[in-house]
């Protein structure tokens, strides 16, 4: 090809760029519209009234009608919404409805959005920290972020980790009705711990994250759930938390977030019983840049760009595995921890779930 293929511009393919940015720039809006819709209650409000006009709507949740009008143009040209122009109604179709309002499906999505632009938010900051070669730890993150995530990763736990992802390993379901010791390290806000708490009240569980901040809140939520009787949230780094003898250790999301994973690979190994199990909860992806080239691998890329690769680099060693880091680099850093046994257990067009044993 000579330099002049390369560089002619040919002006239907520029036009098609320019359309589909202009997509990207209301889908980019879109994740304030979408966080204003959960926080102000208006998709709530619309699932529960069916078709309403604008000033039904604005009265229903008490937010200005011309506030409201406009929130709902952009949703409907987004197909959030929809409209009927015969009767100047809005409603939100049932799958719509569904993934925007209820926090019991899989399908749930405002926690997606809120960390999303709780991301981007914070981009300002982790810009400057990109320019300066340093990190950007997820304790200095705001808490759209820190509930954001929470809110994102709970849906996928509910719907699979005690259905599905815990069965998958070697005898682990039959440990824990009988009365296990388990750790959850870099638990964040503890979604996952209380899940399991409330699943095996035989066993006992230590949540740990190295963000004081991400405990207290873990601890609130165990307390709310009742189940602070058989959950401990403790702070403290990946390669250092306290005690031995687990029969479990699990980590979801964060392996990659570490600074040194390989550190805390050797913790783990050194905490878990002989027959203990490590599972390991990672984003999908595949080993090679081009099968992650499709709207998740997009979506999680994006995301370790802003969160995952700068918590990594803002910590000792920094290996910065990246969300798409697949399964070959995880495996390697938990054989040359001394685990002799690895496999996938599980996964999800979301998830990979890797069983480790010492
Ligand atoms: C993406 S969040 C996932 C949180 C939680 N596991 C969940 O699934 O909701 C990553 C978590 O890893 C924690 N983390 C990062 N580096 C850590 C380290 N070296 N030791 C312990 N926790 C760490 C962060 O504080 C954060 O809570």
């Amino acid at each position: 090809m000579s330099i002049d293929q390369h560089t002619e511009v040919d002006p239907d393919k520029l036009m098609q760029f320019v359309f589909r940015a202009v997509g990207e720039v209301g889908a980019t809006l879109n994740a304030a519209l979408v966080v204003m819709g959960d926080k102000l209650g208006l998709y709530q409000a619309l699932a529960e009234s069916g078709p309403v006009t604008p000033d039904q709507l604005a009265a229903r949740t008490g937010t200005p009608e011309r506030y409201v009008r406009e929130w709902l143009n952009a949703q409907a040209a987004g197909d959030f919404v929809s409209y009927e122009p015969e009767t100047g109604r809005y409603f939100l179709p049932p799958e719509q409805a569904m993934a925007l309002t209820d926090a019991s499906s899989p399908a749930y999505l405002p926690g997606f959005f809120q960390l999303a632009l709780g991301s981007v938010m914070d981009s300002p900051r982790i810009m400057e920290a990109a320019r300066s070669g340093i990190g950007f730890g997820w304790h200095e993150h705001g808490t759209d972020v820190l509930d954001g995530c929470e809110r994102f990763f709970r849906p996928g736990y509910n719907a699979n980790l005690i259905s599905q992802w815990l069965p998958a390993l070697d005898g682990v379901v039959s440990k824990l009705e009988r009365g296990a010791l388990v750790a959850d390290v870099g638990c964040g806000h503890g979604s996952s711990t209380i899940l399991m708490a409330q699943a095996f009240p035989a066993s006992t569980f230590v949540g740990t994250d190295y963000h004081e901040g991400s405990i207290q809140t873990a601890r609130q939520r165990a307390s709310d759930a009742a189940v602070d009787g058989r959950v401990r949230f403790e702070t403290a780094a990946a390669s250092a938390y306290a005690g031995g003898g687990y029969d479990l250790v699990t980590m979801f999301d964060c392996l990659h977030d570490m600074g040194d994973p390989l550190g805390a690979a050797r913790h783990v190994r050194g905490s878990l019983k002989p027959d203990g199990t490590w599972m390991i909860v990672e984003p999908y992806a595949e080993d090679r840049v081009e099968g992650n080239l499709n709207p998740v691998g997009r979506a999680y890329y994006a995301f370790s760009t802003l969160l995952c690769t700068p918590a990594s680099l803002s910590q000792e060693v920094g290996l910065a595995l990246g969300a798409q880091a697949g399964e070959a680099r995880i495996k390697d850093v938990v054989t040359a921890a001394g685990f002799t046994r690895f496999r996938r257990a599980a996964q999800t067009p979301f998830n990979l779930v890797f069983e480790a044993r010492p």
